[in-house]
């Protein structure tokens, strides 16, 4: 007999992300993963061509020169940091290895991001999936519903805020109201992927309350505005426990030298922080304001990215869509070269999801769009 794995693994539908390429346009313009349109900073690319010296060197195990760097520039403790060398998604993976067991549950939203479900049935746990709340700003985790959905078996929840691919945010009392109604023994993990690009007043990335509660741990990438996909580089804040916990059980040298030195480089350069702060802040409302101005509904985003619905329905029949479907834009776009995200896998058929990108690709892709809507 061969080998079998573990309940649930089978289960899985592996994760397909954005696409890369458009076959047969002359040029590429990729806005499907929520990468930076400006790239990573000038300084963690200097670092990162000083820090290839060494390599039959093993690095720094637990990576406190960038812990430090984080802890410094968010005002932390470095010792309440684990750092993570594939990105933030293998910190969501360790926290599931380390807390859910067979039959547990988790819970997290209908449009959550994909890699929950993923690590929650890798771990023979059963995912608990919430609707959201359709409002007139776009969709919304609903706390009340997330909250009934808490039984004696929940061990964890996850939380994408701002959620991709919806956009949308939830404010610190929201936050305070899920928090307050969880069990102890539950865990709130809080993926803040893309919270540094949010400036709406009322909301919390995390960090306060991973900071105040024994059950709360926020995780953070380098791969959205930090313009560092290609290295791989995420971190989690946790309670001291878990920060325990998660370095017994991640891999001994899960950052390299060069992750370390670059990662610490990219957080300390505030300047260009800010430089894809002013970016986002001019594009985002822009893209939103002109593809709604074709009639399409965009909803609100707090993120780099915005969801456009389609109408839905089948492609071309009458009422319905008027061959303005999902599948019609997207064949349109992509023939042009414009990727967008296809988000059929997060439970919205009818909807691209589109990041912010460089001037050109959003006045390209924008125009394409009125074109598409007014042909
Ligand atoms: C909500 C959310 N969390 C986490 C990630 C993972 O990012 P990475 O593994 O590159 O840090 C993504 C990437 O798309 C995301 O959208």
């Amino acid at each position: 007999m061969s080998p079998i794995p573990k309940p649930g693994i089978l289960e899985i539908s592996p994760y397909v992300g954005g696409r890369a390429a458009a076959p047969g346009a002359a040029k590429v313009f990729k806005l499907s993963a929520n990468e930076s349109p400006i790239g990573p900073s000038p300084k963690a690319m200097e670092a990162l061509s000083a820090a290839a010296h060494d390599l039959q060197l093993y690095p720094d195990g637990s990576a406190r020169l960038l812990r430090e760097a984080i802890a410094e520039v968010h005002g932390l403790d470095p010792d309440r940091i684990v750092v993570g060398g594939e990105g933030s998604g293998p910190l969501l993976t360790l926290l599931a290895n380390a807390y859910l067991q067979p039959g547990d549950e988790a819970i997290f939203s209908r449009h959550a991001f994909l890699v929950y479900e993923i690590i929650t049935r890798a771990n023979s746990a059963v995912p608990v999936i919430v609707p959201e709340r359709d409002t007139n700003t776009g969709i919304r985790v609903d706390v009340e519903a997330m909250l009934a959905a808490v039984t004696p078996r929940t061990r964890m929840v996850y939380l994408a805020n701002p959620n991709n691919p919806t956009g949308s945010y939830l404010n610190r009392d929201e936050m305070a109201r899920l928090h307050a109604g969880l069990p102890e023994n539950v865990l709130l993990v809080i993926d803040a992927a893309y919270s540094e690009y949010v400036t709406a007043k009322d909301y919390e990335s995390g960090m306060e309350m991973a900071g105040r509660f024994p059950n709360v741990v926020m995780t953070r990438t380098f791969s959205k505005l930090y313009g560092l996909a290609g290295l791989r580089l995420g971190w989690v804040y946790a309670p001291p426990a878990i920060c325990d916990v998660l370095n017994r059980i991640r891999g001994p040298f899960n950052t390299s030298t060069v992750q370390q030195e670059t990662g610490a480089a990219a957080v300390r350069d505030r300047e260009h922080f800010w430089k894809a702060v002013e970016h986002n802040n001019k594009w985002l409302p822009w893209i939103t304001a002109e593809i709604r101005k074709t009639g399409l509904r965009v909803d609100d985003s707090a993120a780099n990215f915005v969801l456009i619905h389609f109408p839905p329905g089948a492609e071309g029949a009458k009422g319905m869509g008027d061959g303005k479907s999902v599948a019609a834009a997207d064949a349109y776009l992509m023939q042009r070269g414009v990727i967008l995200r296809g988000v059929a896998s997060y439970g919205l058929p009818d909807c691209l999801r589109m990041t912010v990108g460089t001037e050109e690709q959003n006045r390209l892709a924008v125009s394409l769009l009125q074109q598409f809507m007014a042909a």
